[in-house]
């Protein structure tokens, strides 16, 4: 993969690259990017190198300005690099053209953002099939699928209700059953459960990292919270705009799973222990 940057511009700094990933789908190499120009110009990424693996569940951490929402957003092709390269599947996003841009993103991944971004004036079937409308699905085949992926998130019952009349845990599941709704193949979540309490964030993680274990999705969270991060396979932690730290995950001990709830045998939380509990809110 090649950098091209301009041959006037200063060549970003050259910082430690992250651990390499064996099946890449994503690859960021010497990304560098900067908001404002000139003497307000700020570096937000300052030449980061990255790989994330097929199937990888990656915990994007750092302090609070540090680039992870501007990482996580050029990864996911909402945002364009100042320099350096985002590819996927090997392939530099900067080749494709602005439409199949587009296209991979809204068939090839889904958001999960803390603030829910949910459409008021909508029923919770028309937030979740929005995906499939932009790609142009039948009608009566988008209600087929978001009705399947509501099942799913047990939200089968709220399907006609309105978007906003719902508790921050249901609001949330609906984000992810929109996220779903089109079979993604990486899952991005920033800050999945910033507005939750323990016993929900521990529904949507539970949600999250079953999608993760059970139909191999790759799952990309930018989080401030630590347990979090310690349920993901890999932690990449930034500072001021470089990985400063990027690691394995220990596997949890048998019997504690991060979060304080019931662990199962192989280590993973109960979803059944606490969804219940969801549910009377
Ligand atoms: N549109 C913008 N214009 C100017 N500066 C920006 C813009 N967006 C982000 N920044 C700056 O870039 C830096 C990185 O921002 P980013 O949103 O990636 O941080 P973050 O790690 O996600 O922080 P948080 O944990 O608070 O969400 C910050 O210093 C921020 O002020
Ligand atoms: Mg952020």
């Amino acid at each position: 993969m090649a950098t091209a940057a301009p041959p006037t511009d200063p060549a970003p700094p050259e910082t430690p690259a992250g651990r390499p990933a064996a099946d890449p789908i994503l690859e960021t190499e010497n990304l560098v990017k900067s908001y404002g120009q000139g003497e307000a110009r700020f570096d937000a990424l300052r030449g980061l190198t990255l790989q994330i693996g097929r199937g990888e569940s990656v915990a994007i951490v750092g302090k609070s300005g540090s680039g992870k929402s501007t990482l996580m957003h050029l990864l996911a092709l909402l945002d364009r690099p100042s320099h350096g390269v985002v590819a996927m599947d090997g392939r530099p996003v900067s080749e494709l053209k602005a439409k199949a841009v587009a296209q991979l993103r809204n068939e090839t991944f889904g958001f999960v953002f803390q603030q829910f971004f949910l459409n008021p004036a909508q029923t919770v079937l028309e937030n979740v099939v929005l995906p499939l409308k932009i790609a142009g699905v039948p009608r009566s085949e988008r209600r087929r699928r978001g009705m399947e992926v509501l099942e799913r998130l047990e939200l089968a019952e709220k399907a006609d209700n309105r978007a906003t009349d719902l508790s921050g845990g249901q609001k949330q599941r609906v984000c992810i059953a929109r996220a779903l709704v089109n079979n993604p193949t990486v899952l991005f979540a920033d800050e999945p459960t910033g507005n939750l309490d323990t016993a929900t964030s521990a529904v949507v993680e539970d949600i999250l990292f079953g999608l993760n274990r059970d139909e191999g999705i790759t799952l990309v969270v930018v989080t401030h919270d630590e347990d979090l991060a310690a349920r993901c396979g890999r932690r990449v932690e930034l500072q001021d705009g470089q990985i400063v730290s990027d690691a394995p995950v220990a596997a949890p001990a048998a019997g504690a799973a991060p979060g304080g709830h019931m662990a199962t045998a192989d280590g993973t939380a109960s979803r059944a222990a606490v969804v219940g509990k969801e549910e009377d809110r």
